[in-house]
């Protein structure tokens, strides 16, 4: 071995983010949690927050509504400190399916003339479902393209599918949820707009870990989630993003009250807010914004640039250790091994890639999870990860093959993988 423990012991001495480990829950300090990039951890400051905010409830009831109604566009302009957006452009409710489906069906009514929907055969399945039910309602054709395995979408892949063809909307996620590729966001905004398209992008795996600069780049529409590196808990609500400039021109689908311009007249018809709030459907979720609320000061806090540093840093030690003791073992990188070009979680191909991952799991205290079709996903979330959980993580797998180990633990399938 060549890389020592040692190496990420000095490299977790030298983290200047190495203290927000302990402002999250740790329950199990064996455990390596490799899954951020699908679940964040839980920050103690949500445990106070929630209980507060619980409490509240109990005294103020429905009085409470005053302060809590503001919250999905209070905390949206946080998230637009995340995600590069102007005050009044972002928006936290629903889930990132959701938001997805208003933002898209949105885009298409504003151009009122056909033209395809672009989409990635590698995106992940909610945001190819979507569009390709919006798509068939409209009688509109989805166009899957076909892009790089690993390296992912590139604005060459934008133009040349838009020469097949008008097309109106393009969609794509920011980092790859497989492989981890980072798109050229500007790049391929700009593209996507030379075709006359409306560029949407999903910033799921990006937002709280990569920087982003949503409005400097153009672009047009965003959705989210907020419970991976924003660490906001199961099911918190996600986010949106409308460019200022087309808010006015643009309706949401669901016509729902919290949408509508002076909700408690009451009003006989709809008419929609003006601004980001039109976005707005039904009663906003007020547990889940105080949790994002709290998830969100902790990034913060840390600064984004640090953490994409720090992201960019623990990717790279898998890497290296990845070719000297992974690869060796019939492992195959799925990453682009260019830190510039991909965002914080790396995945390896093998053959038994899901009772690998399984093994981890149930014999060595490594939690990653697994992505068919045969890839093991590892996501080290800047804020809690250190150096020497990659190192342990590698180690440990590099035993269970060297030893076959794996083999022991059953093969049968999950219902979440
Ligand atoms: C790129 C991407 N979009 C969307 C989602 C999930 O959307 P929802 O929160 O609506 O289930 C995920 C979940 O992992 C994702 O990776």
């Amino acid at each position: 071995v060549t890389v020592h423990r040692r190496h990420a012991e000095a490299l977790d001495r030298a983290d200047a983010l190495a203290d927000f480990r302990e402002r999250f829950v740790l329950a199990d300090q064996q455990r390596i949690y490799a899954d951020g990039n699908s679940l964040g951890r839980l920050p103690r400051e949500t445990v106070a927050r929630l209980d507060e905010l619980v409490r509240e409830w109990g005294e103020r009831l429905v009085g409470g509504w005053e302060d809590w109604i503001e919250l999905p566009a209070r905390v949206g302009d946080g998230i637009g400190e995340v995600i590069g957006a102007r005050p009044g452009e972002t928006l936290v409710c629903d889930s990132t399916t959701v938001n997805l489906y208003k933002l898209a069906s949105a885009a298409l009514d504003l151009r009122n003339e056909g033209g395809a929907v672009l989409v990635d055969e590698d995106d992940f399945p909610t945001n190819r479902y979507v569009l390709e039910g919006i798509a068939a309602s409209r009688g509109l054709e989805l166009r899957r393209m076909t892009t790089a395995p690993i390296e992912g979408p590139s604005a060459q892949d934008v133009t040349r599918e838009a020469a097949a063809g008008d097309v109106a909307l393009v969609a794509l996620s920011h980092v790859s949820y497989r492989t981890g590729a980072l798109a050229d966001l500007p790049a391929i905004t700009e593209a996507a707009q030379d075709t006359g398209a409306l560029m949407l992008w999903d910033l799921s795996h990006s937002a709280g870990v990569v920087p982003v600069r949503l409005s400097d780049s153009g672009a047009d529409l965003g959705v989210g989630c907020t419970y991976k590196y924003l660490n906001a808990g199961p099911g918190a609500p996600a986010f949106l993003f409308v460019r200022t400039d087309l808010q006015e021109r643009m309706r949401s689908p669901v016509w729902g009250w919290f949408g509508q311009r002076d909700q408690f007249r009451m009003r006989a018809r709809y008419q929609p807010a003006s601004g980001i709030e039109r976005f707005l459907a039904g009663t906003p979720p007020i547990l889940g914004l105080t949790a994002v609320q709290a998830g969100l000061e902790l990034v913060l806090e840390a600064g984004l640039e640090r953490l994409r540093e720090k992201a960019a840093a623990l990717t790279e030690l898998f890497l290296v250790l990845h070719d000297e003791r992974l690869e060796p073992l019939g492992f195959r990188l799925s990453t682009p091994s260019d830190s510039e070009r991909r965002g914080a979680h790396v995945s390896v191909g093998h053959e038994d890639g899901w009772q690998i991952c399984r093994a981890l799991i149930e014999r060595a205290e490594v939690i990653p999870d697994f992505r068919p079709p045969d890839m093991v996903r590892f996501g080290f979330a800047p804020l809690y990860s250190r150096f020497v959980d990659v190192w342990d993580a590698v180690d440990r797998l590099a035993r269970l093959i060297e030893t076959g180990e794996y083999r022991q633990v059953s093969a049968k399938s999950a219902r979440v993988t």
